[in-house]
């Protein structure tokens, strides 16, 4: 059953979070008003909240939050809720997933002069995803939502691009269906991750076109490209619209698009999806393998090589 406070207006909050009604806080909090994530350690101001509250109800366009209980002091109030809403729209860089997400916790706010001065929420944004199966790694906060500590000193972008620079991998194609459409990205963040069971993962940045197809699919296709696809490799790291117009390809067993031509293609299910920020981890059950003899294609430091072709130690 919902609760009221004898102390606090909980009529604006809810009007806030349940009808988008931010005007309702303006008399709810005081001028100095702060808000702190005990998640993230997050400090917000009232813009800053009604900023969030905009934020999760364009996501969740059916949010609807209840009090389940409160607990007054002498100049406190805690709020404990339970909010439920459907992932209509991007939320923390994540696709629309459809899914219904109940969510809670607490807010303990201090009172000034019966006005909300300070605000300590148990929960955050992420708590959000977490509830749709969708982890952020620790320590590794989706972008809105800012690191709580510095963890040390990191060496600039610079040093970093030539620490990957030394590394050699291979180049492939990740591919999924947007509808009936085909769709893919060249990618060399490929790991295979065990064996038993044959999972793999792909890390793939979340401004890619492909990306929203990518994330709402419950498969994907990985194709190893060969030595002879170098213009291959072309198509699939720019933004052409129709990548497999030029070429031959063929569906894996649950529709993923696999490369005719490639040294090698698996069509993997999706199985978690971690935040990293600008990139999501995909980490996938293999569950279909294509392996040809044609030598696959080598990338090191921007350049690609035929793989038949190396010097052995
Ligand atoms: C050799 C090579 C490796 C790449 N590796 C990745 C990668 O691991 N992850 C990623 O998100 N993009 C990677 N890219 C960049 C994407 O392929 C590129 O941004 C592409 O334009 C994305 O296409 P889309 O926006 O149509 O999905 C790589 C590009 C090249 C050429």
């Amino acid at each position: 059953m919902q609760q009221t406070s004898q102390k606090l207006k909980t009529s604006d909050w809810l009007a806030a979070w349940n009808d988008g009604d931010l005007s309702a806080l303006d008399s709810l909090m005081a001028d100095d008003y702060t808000r702190t994530s005990k998640a993230t350690g997050a400090v917000v101001d009232l813009a800053g909240l009604k900023a969030e509250i905009d934020g999760v109800r364009q996501a969740f366009p059916d949010l609807h939050t209840t009090i389940d209980d409160v607990v007054e002091g002498e100049d406190t109030v805690a709020l404990f809720w339970t909010s439920a809403g459907t992932h209509s729209h991007e939320y923390l860089g994540v696709p629309a997933t459809g899914l219904t997400v109940t969510t809670r916790g607490s807010n303990i706010v201090s009172l000034q002069d019966g006005k909300i001065l300070k605000e300590s929420v148990t929960w955050d944004g992420s708590e959000l995803l977490a509830g749709l199966g969708i982890l952020p790694l620790r320590g590794i906060a989706t972008p809105q939502i800012p690191e709580t500590q510095s963890e040390g000193a990191e060496p600039d972008m610079e040093i970093m691009k030539a620490f990957n620079r030394q590394f050699v991998t291979g180049v492939t194609v990740v591919t999924t269906k947007d509808g009936d459409k085909a769709r893919g990205l060249a990618v060399n963040a490929y790991c295979s991750v065990s064996l038993e069971p044959p999972i793999v993962l792909v890390c793939v940045q979340k401004s890619s076109s492909t990306y929203p197809a990518l994330f709402s699919s419950s498969h994907l296709g990985i194709n190893i490209l060969g030595a002879s696809q170098r213009s291959t490799v072309g198509v699939f790291a720019s933004k052409s619209t129709d990548k497999f117009a030029e070429l031959d390809w063929h569906e894996g067993p649950n529709g993923s698009p696999l490369l005719d031509g490639s040294a090698a293609s698996i069509e993997a299910e999706i199985q978690e999806r971690f935040q990293a920020k600008t990139h999501t981890v995909f980490i996938c059950r293999v569950r279909h393998a294509e392996v040809g003899d044609t030598a696959p294609m080598v990338y090191k430091a921007g350049g690609f090589y035929d793989g038949a072709g190396l010097a052995e130690l």
